[in-house]
């Protein structure tokens, strides 16, 4: 069987398909620096809390909630700009997940009621038990990053779709030797920015141990994801490896611009500056999201071009849109300025 008998048509898009592209590169950054510092923070909290080190577990857990509530909003909207633009190979991947997809919502509500719990019930519960649900809860967010990498792969490899018809139906992507330093380079992110995230709340609390251990985990993960990068990107198929390496001249820059913020970055790390080096962090990881997009594209080329789909040029909707993003903007705004102003934001 042909793979592409089994792309379903691309739908027509009723304004122009860069726009979609744009907002979902953007929303993407913003989902990605907050679950970073969500399930970084959590893991450097624990691994310090199973050294008799509890003062980061709870200073983070306390934050955790609202984080996964970020990270939860952040992820719907890419989600969707993503199913506009690229929803004919993403629902495929989806349905071919099955079981394994749809439990991705009943892990995240597991590690909300875990982090929950544990904000909530801090002072009734035993060191042991407490612990031992802030990790469960913590390999329920492993879960969901290894679903997303998952079908953010099978999605690009149509060739992969017929295993549906010689397997029970339902797989993941094990075979794929690309996904593993994939997911690796997205994990050792998550643990410098999460690092990046402790140091900054060390800095609102004044707590010196917090901005050293912060700013070690950030500087020592992200040398580390260096080496994982490499490897990411030596496991890439030929050709795409070398449209990175100069044969496709946007997809080399994304790549370098990249790099070039993250060297800034590790500078602002080396010298202890966690405000800096927030500021780094979020121009590196728009760069490596742009660089994720060109891999995308790149993978697809062989069966689509986004080009090629139809746009009907009806702009009302559009228009529509922007008013009701500029209004709901400027209310976040007044709401996340009140809640700063108030005892619980303050503390
Ligand atoms: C809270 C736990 C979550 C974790 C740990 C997580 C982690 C990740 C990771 C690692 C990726 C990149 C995968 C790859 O490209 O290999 C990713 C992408 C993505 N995530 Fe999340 N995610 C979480 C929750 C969510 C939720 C709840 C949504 C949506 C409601 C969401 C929406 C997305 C989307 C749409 C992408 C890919 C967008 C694109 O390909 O352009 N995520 N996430």
């Amino acid at each position: 069987m042909n793979p592409a008998s089994l792309i379903p048509l691309a739908e027509p898009v009723p304004i122009h398909w860069a726009w979609f592209d744009i907002l979902l590169i953007v929303t993407l950054t913003a989902h990605l620096l907050f679950m970073n510092a969500l399930l970084g923070s959590a893991v450097i909290g624990l691994t310090k809390s199973l050294r008799g080190q509890g003062v980061i577990i709870k200073e983070v857990g306390m934050k955790l909630p609202p984080l996964l509530a970020l990270t939860i909003n952040m992820g719907v909207a890419p989600l969707l700009f993503l199913q506009v633009n690229y929803g004919h190979f993403d629902y495929v991947s989806s349905v071919i997940m099955g079981g394994w997809w749809l439990a991705v919502i009943a892990a995240l509500m597991f590690s909300y009621y875990g982090f929950y719990i544990y904000k909530f019930k801090y002072e009734s519960m035993s060191n042991a038990v407490r612990t031992a649900l802030f990790a469960a809860s913590i390999l329920g967010l492993l879960y969901v990053g290894w679903m997303f990498s998952n079908n953010m792969t099978i999605m690009l490899q149509p060739e992969t779709w017929l295993k549906y018809f010689n397997t029970d139906g339902a797989f993941l992507n094990w075979s794929d030797p690309v996904i593993y330093p994939r997911f690796l380079h997205f994990m050792t992110g998550a643990l410098a920015i999460g690092g990046l995230f402790v140091a900054l709340l060390g800095q609102i609390r004044t707590n010196d141990d917090m901005i050293d251990t912060g700013m070690l985990w950030f500087t020592r993960a992200t040398l580390v994801n260096l080496a994982v990068g490499i490897w990411f990107l030596a496991a890439l198929p030929q050709d795409i490896l070398l449209a990175f390496m100069g044969r496709n001249i946007p997809a080399t820059g994304t790549l370098i611009a990249s790099l070039i913020a993250a060297a800034f970055m590790l500078i602002a790390g080396f010298k202890k500056e966690p405000k800096k080096a927030t500021i780094w962090a979020i121009i590196t990881v728009f760069f490596m999201v742009c660089t994720r997009h060109w891999l995308r594209t790149l993978y697809i080329a062989p069966w689509f071009s986004i080009e090629s789909t139809p746009v009907t040029g009806r702009y009302g909707s559009f228009y529509l849109f922007l008013g009701f993003l500029i209004v709901g903007l400027a209310a976040m705004a007044y709401m996340i300025k009140l809640y700063f102003n108030s005892r619980q934001g303050r503390s």
